[in-house]
C-alpha cells in the first residue's frame, strides 16, 4: 500500500506549472482557423505602435473597452501570440488596415484575444480547490476542463480524486501539443517509478487518495486511460458525461452566457461545475459555495450544481462585465503609447 501511495507521490510532484511557459507565436496561422484573428491583431498593433494610427486605435477601440483585459488588449503587447514582423514583412502580407475591419470583427477579436490569455493555479492554490471539491466529487465520476491549456488541472484531478476520466479541451494547438508532452512524461515518471517497485502491485491494491478518496492500485495502473487531452472549441465538447466542469474563467467573461447556456442544454442533473472570476448565470445552476478571492485562489472560485428542469425557466440575466470610465481608459492607453514612442 505504501509503495503504490509512494508512486502516486513522485508522479504528484513531477507535474510542472506551466503559468510562465514561452508562448508560441502564430507565426504559421494565416490562412488556419486563427488567420482571421493575426490578421486583424496586426492591424490594432500596428495602429497602436505607429504614432500617426494612434488616434484610430483609440477610437476603435474605445466603444469596446469592456471586452479588454487590463485596457491594452493583450494581444498588441510583446508577450502576446502574434506575430512578430518587419514592418516589410507586414507590408507585403497586404492586409487590411484598421480602418478597413468593420466593428464586428473587432469585437469578436477582442473577445478572442481576451479568451486566448493564459493563467493557472499556482500548486497552493490547486491544492486548496481539490481540498473544498473533494467532498463534492463522486468517485467514478467524469471531470472535465473546458480551456485545459497545459493540462495541469486535468493531470492533478486523475491524480488526486478519484475521477474514473479526467479530460481537457483546448483550443490552441500549441498548448494542446504541450499538455499531450507533459502527459506522456508524466506516463514515462509513471511507468519508472512502478518498475522500481520491488514487485509489480496488484490491481485491486487499496489505494488512499490526498483528499480522503480511498480507491485501487488501478488509479496508477490505468492513468494512461483515464486521461484525455481534446484540441477543439469548448463549445463543441461533448459534456453530456461530465461529473465535474473545471473552467478557469477568469478571461471568459464575454463568454460565460453561452458558456451557461451550453452546459444546461447538455449537463446532466446534478452535475459540478466550477468557475474562477465570473458566476454562472443561468437559473438552471445552483450555487453550491462561493470562495472568496485570497481564500482558495487569489480570485473568486464558484461551485454550482446543475438542476431542474429547463423548461418555463427566465432568461439568464447577462454576465457581469467592468466598463472602465472612458477618460481613465485613453489615458492609461496614451501612456502605453508613450513608453513604445515618446
Ligand atoms: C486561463 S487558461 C486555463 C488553463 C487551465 N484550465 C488551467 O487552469 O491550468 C484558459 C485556456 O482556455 C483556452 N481557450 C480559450 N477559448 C477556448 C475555447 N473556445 N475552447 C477551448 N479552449 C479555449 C485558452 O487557450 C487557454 O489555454
Amino acid at each position: 500500500m505504501a509503495a503504490m501511495a509512494g508512486v502516486l507521490e513522485t508522479l504528484q510532484r513531477s507535474i510542472e506549472d506551466g503559468e510562465h511557459h514561452t508562448r508560441q507565436q502564430m507565426e504559421a496561422a494565416l490562412g488556419s482557423q486563427f488567420g482571421r484573428y493575426v490578421e486583424i491583431g496586426l492591424a490594432l498593433r500596428e495602429a497602436f505602435e505607429r504614432p500617426e494610427l494612434r488616434e484610430t486605435f483609440i477610437r476603435r477601440l474605445k466603444p469596446f473597452r469592456r471586452l479588454i483585459i487590463g485596457n491594452l488588449p493583450a494581444g498588441v503587447q510583446r508577450h502576446g501570440l502574434l506575430p512578430a514582423l518587419s514592418p516589410q514583412q507586414r507590408a507585403g502580407l497586404g492586409h487590411r488596415r484598421l480602418d478597413d475591419i468593420p466593428d464586428s470583427e473587432l469585437e469578436q477579436w477582442l473577445v478572442d484575444d481576451g479568451r486566448l490569455i493564459y493563467g493557472e493555479f499556482k500548486p497552493q492554490e490547486l491544492h486548496n480547490y481539490f481540498t473544498v471539491i473533494a467532498p463534492h466529487v463522486k468517485p467514478g465520476s467524469a471531470m472535465m476542463d473546458l480551456g485545459s491549456g497545459l493540462g495541469k488541472v486535468v493531470l492533478s484531478a486523475a491524480l488526486a480524486l478519484p475521477f474514473a476520466s479526467c479530460t481537457g479541451v483546448e483550443l490552441l494547438p500549441y498548448r494542446h501539443a504541450m499538455a499531450q508532452q507533459r502527459f506522456s512524461a508524466l506516463l514515462a515518471a509513471g511507468d519508472a517509478a512502478l518498475a522500481a517497485l520491488p514487485s509489480p502491485p496488484a490491481p485491486d491494491e487499496v489505494l488512499h487518495l490526498p483528499y480522503g478518496a480511498v480507491t485501487d492500485a488501478r488509479h496508477v495502473l490505468d492513468l494512461r486511460e483515464r486521461v484525455r487531452f481534446v484540441n477543439g472549441d469548448l463549445f463543441e465538447a461533448d459534456v453530456s458525461q461530465a461529473g465535474l466542469v473545471f473552467m478557469y474563467s477568469t478571461c471568459f467573461a464575454p463568454l460565460m452566457d453561452r458558456i451557461g447556456e451550453k452546459l444546461a442544454r447538455e449537463l446532466r442533473q446534478g452535475a459540478l461545475v466550477s468557475t474562477t472570476t465570473f458566476p454562472l448565470k443561468h437559473p438552471a445552476f445552483r450555487e453550491m459555495a462561493q470562495f472568496q478571492s485570497g481564500t482558495v485562489a487569489w480570485t473568486t472560485v464558484f461551485l454550482y450544481e446543475r438542476t431542474g428542469e429547463l423548461d418555463g425557466l427566465p432568461p439568464a440575466p447577462p454576465a457581469y462585465l467592468y466598463e472602465p470610465p472612458e477618460d481613465r481608459w485613453e489615458k492609461d492607453v496614451r501612456e502605453h503609447m508613450s513608453a513604445l514612442n515618446p
